[in-house]
């Protein structure tokens, strides 16, 4: 017999809403997408500074700092690359639950995990911010030496060299790193979420 069959879910007495006016912002999912060494992780830490100082109630979750624990074990084999997106999709859908706004920082260079992930919380809660780096700035900046190892064929499925990435289609945020500082990719993103009534900012 099939264990789902006896699980039943069940309802909470606090509601989204109710979260959300505690709070005194919108839950939102800041998925950022892009090569390593892109500036995802950077550009994600300014941004939830900036929320920070506006009062804003958020939570980073990061590639590297994920793949050492909830994560540890996983491969970069497509098949673990699908399982490590498809376990963060559905811990940041908790932390969107709970009220916060979200970010992730992963390559995820699945085109369909990246969709699979905007489908499981509402949609306009899901943020696709697009980490548009060129390759050949991402190698040089190589901020781990991974680029160089893997160049050496010491890294086998490596992003952008020996595994693909799908260019996101229509991301709701486009930042070209390599066109600005990090300080205006940052106000870019933050720009969206008060144009959008995502957070206010009260003048
Ligand atoms: S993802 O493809 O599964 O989304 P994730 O964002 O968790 O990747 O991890 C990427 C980080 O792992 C990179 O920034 C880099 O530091 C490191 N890494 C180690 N091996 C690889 C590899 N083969 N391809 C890409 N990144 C790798």
């Amino acid at each position: 017999m099939n264990q789902d069959e006896n699980i039943v879910w069940h309802a909470q007495t606090v509601s989204q809403a109710q979260k959300q006016i505690h709070k005194g912002h919108r839950p939102v999912l800041l998925w950022y997408t892009g090569l390593s060494g892109s500036g995802k992780s950077t550009v994600a830490n300014a941004v939830e500074a900036k929320l920070f100082s506006l009062g804003c109630h958020t939570y980073l979750l990061d590639g590297d700092n994920v793949r050492m624990g909830l994560n540890k074990g996983l491969t970069f084999s497509d098949q673990d690359r699908i399982e490590n997106i498809r376990r963060i999709s559905e811990v940041a859908k908790l932390f969107v639950d709970a009220g916060l706004i979200v970010s992730t920082a992963f390559i995820s260079p699945f085109a369909s995990d990246r969709a699979q992930a905007r489908s499981i919380v509402n949609k306009d809660e899901f943020v696709e911010v697009f980490i548009d780096t060129p390759l050949a700035v991402c190698e040089s900046r190589d901020p781990k030496g991974l680029y160089k190892k893997a160049r050496a064929g010491e890294i086998p499925n490596f992003t952008g060299i020996s595994s693909s990435f799908d260019v996101p289609a229509t991301p709701e945020i486009h930042v070209k790193t390599a066109e600005q500082t990090i300080e205006q990719s940052a106000d870019q993103i933050v720009s969206y979420l008060i144009k959008n009534k995502i957070i206010e900012v009260k003048s």
